[in-house]
């Protein structure tokens, strides 16, 4: 098996200094990337900026924005059997980026936000015969809002996981199918979890 796994934030710069990012630690992911290398499995990491260092074995490209995380995804897919998508992307970002660092201007400041490329939407749209999996980070109706991301984006199977989630050591998720039905329930560490994932995706998707 070979997947791509995208793990940590995206940053979305204002000026050259200022960015727009999340708290995400990218522990889940890195931590999904080192189970499946522990399993013998070929691993490509499209990682936002994050503290840690790639796990040894896998193929690692490092990104910063949304549209480079895109941009690489959209590449490294077609040679892979499936992508687990851990990355907690930006969802806007300004929509034009001034060039150098910009002054404190006295006031309040306005900026045009537009919204980012959706990578999991993508991968999903030219996925063919490859497995999807996405996470799905919520915070109000959590179900039902997993199930929508889960359709919306064509994926075979979601992580339903809450805002507690993110930075933390450990996790508690829900693992739905496209039929909707919760098929696991898995909570412990980000490196239980990940096992516990990829044990059943060794088990279970075939592309
Ligand atoms: N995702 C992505 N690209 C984006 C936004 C999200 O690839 N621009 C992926 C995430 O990696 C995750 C899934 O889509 O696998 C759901 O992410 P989440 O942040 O829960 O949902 P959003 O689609 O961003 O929707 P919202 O923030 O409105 O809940």
């Amino acid at each position: 098996m070979r997947i791509l796994v995208t793990a940590g934030p995206t940053r979305e710069y204002f000026d050259d200094v200022r960015y727009l990012s999340n708290a995400s630690s990218g522990r889940m992911g890195y931590a999904i990337v080192a189970a499946a290398i522990a399993r013998g499995w070929e691993v490509v990491l499209v990682s936002g900026p994050v503290e840690l260092a790639p796990p040894v074995g896998c193929e690692y490209h490092p990104v910063v924005t949304t549209a480079q995380m895109r941009d690489a995804a959209v590449r490294l897919f077609p040679d892979c059997d499936g992508v687990i998508a851990a990355a907690a992307v930006c969802d806007y970002k300004p929509k034009e980026r001034i060039q150098g660092k910009m002054s404190k201007s006295g006031g309040p400041v306005t900026f045009d936000m537009i919204e980012t490329d959706d990578v999991l939407a993508e991968l999903g749209r030219c996925k063919e015969n490859r497995w999807v999996v996405g996470f799905a980070l919520e915070a109000q109706n959590p179900r039902e809002n997993a199930l929508q991301k889960l359709r919306k984006k064509n994926c075979d199977w979601i992580v339903l996981n809450g805002p507690e989630a993110i930075g933390a050591e450990s996790n508690s998720v829900e693992f739905i199918n496209a039929e909707t039905d919760t098929v696991a329930h898995w909570t412990g560490t980000k490196t239980e979890v990940a096992s516990a994932l990829i044990d059943w995706l060794a088990e279970h998707a075939t592309s």
